[in-house]
């Protein structure tokens, strides 16, 4: 009799789970029929798998350039990208890679921290036969069968571009033969973007006896670490003329730094400023008469990498190195591209 009783309600309640599970499922895409799942795997199989090494989050630039990739190598374009930030460590760099490799990737997109050290790492992934593409940055090594290509900037291009601002802007101001103190903030010490600008800096600098380079420091590419190196510095000298900061982001801290003392910078000011990147911050303060010069490092590298991979894809040959379009930022140029930049 009991049992009369229960069995209708027991049914009752089994067939409204199998309802509730089966709505979860639906919504959730776990019941794909099978045909569904045929389709998702086939289409899996045929998307390019890259692992992408980005070596941090230090910059404005830096985000920029992660999202271009992202941008890029999407599924939608028939990639299926694994992201992994180094968090500005080697260490961290040389872990994902070999993770990439164990994973069978198709590609590895690779933005190295430092030029050197990456020589073993590389070398795995050549024996595993799988494509290195160097973005941003390059490395130092011995034997260049190790990468594929380079997509980047000329950052020794960057750096003399700064110099002959200097050296224009100098003799604008009727300043050529007089003795001009300089600070150098540097980015990462050891990266393509701090060796390459400061070498081009450098062999301008060098042709000026009275370019005064009072002081060289690494600042990181961060804003806290050049707040607080151009804070030294602004006890050690009070007579600065020039500030090199090797990109926006330091650019910010040294200026704030300068600003809490009371020094003024730019055009009218106490302290000259000449930046990199070319953010649409750091372009609004060029607009403002803030910082006199920035010289762009375009971080939108994502598509020219996609095209290196279709062509390999194609069996095409690609060069060794290619550079992205840059130009120099003054007060009387900016305006246009200030409205169209969207980092
Ligand atoms: O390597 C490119 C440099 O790295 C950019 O100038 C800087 O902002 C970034 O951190």
């Amino acid at each position: 009799m009991k049992k009369n009783i229960l069995y209708p309600l027991l049914v009752a309640i089994m067939s409204l789970s199998l309802c509730a599970i089966m709505i979860i499922g639906e919504m959730s895409g776990l019941f794909l029929n099978p045909k569904g799942q045929e389709d998702q795997a086939s289409s899996d199989d045929k998307l390019i798998v890259v692992g992408v090494s980005q070596l941090g989050s230090e910059s404005v630039w830096r985000t920029a350039n992660t999202e271009s990739i992202q941008k890029s190598l999407s599924r939608e374009n028939g990639y299926f990208a694994i992201l992994n930030n180094a968090r500005q460590k080697q260490d961290n760099q040389i872990k994902a890679i070999r993770s990439f490799i164990s994973q069978r990737v198709d590609y590895i997109v690779f933005s190295p921290v430092t030029e050197d050290g990456f020589e073993n790492v590389l070398t795995e992934a050549k024996d595993a036969g799988i494509p290195v593409i160097l973005m941003d940055r390059t490395v130092n090594v011995e034997d260049d069968s190790l990468y594929v290509t380079h997509v980047g900037s000329n950052m020794e291009e960057e750096g003399r571009k700064a110099g002959e601002w200097l050296e224009g802007e100098l003799a604008r101001r009727n300043m050529s033969d007089e003795e001009i103190n300089i600070i150098v903030l540097k980015g990462t010490e050891g990266s393509t973007s701090e060796i390459g600008r400061s070498k081009g800096f450098h062999d301008i600098a060098k042709k000026h006896p009275g370019w005064n380079i009072l002081a060289e420091v690494d600042a990181d590419f961060t804003n806290t670490k050049a707040q607080e190196e151009m804070g030294k510095l602004l006890r050690q000298y009070s007579d600065i003329d020039v500030v090199i900061s090797q990109n926006d982001d330091m650019t910010f801290g040294a200026i704030e730094a300068m600003r809490k003392r009371g020094i003024t910078t730019g055009r009218d000011g106490d302290v000259m400023i000449v930046s990199f990147d070319a953010c649409h911050e750091a372009l609004t303060m060029v607009y403002n008469g803030l910082i006199n010069v920035d010289i762009e490092c375009n971080p939108i590298q994502g598509d020219y990498v996609s095209e290196v991979i279709r062509k390999l894809e194609n069996g095409e040959t690609v060069e060794k190195e290619y550079f992205v379009d840059e130009q120099v930022f003054t007060k009387e140029n900016v305006a246009d591209s200030l409205s169209s930049r969207a980092y």
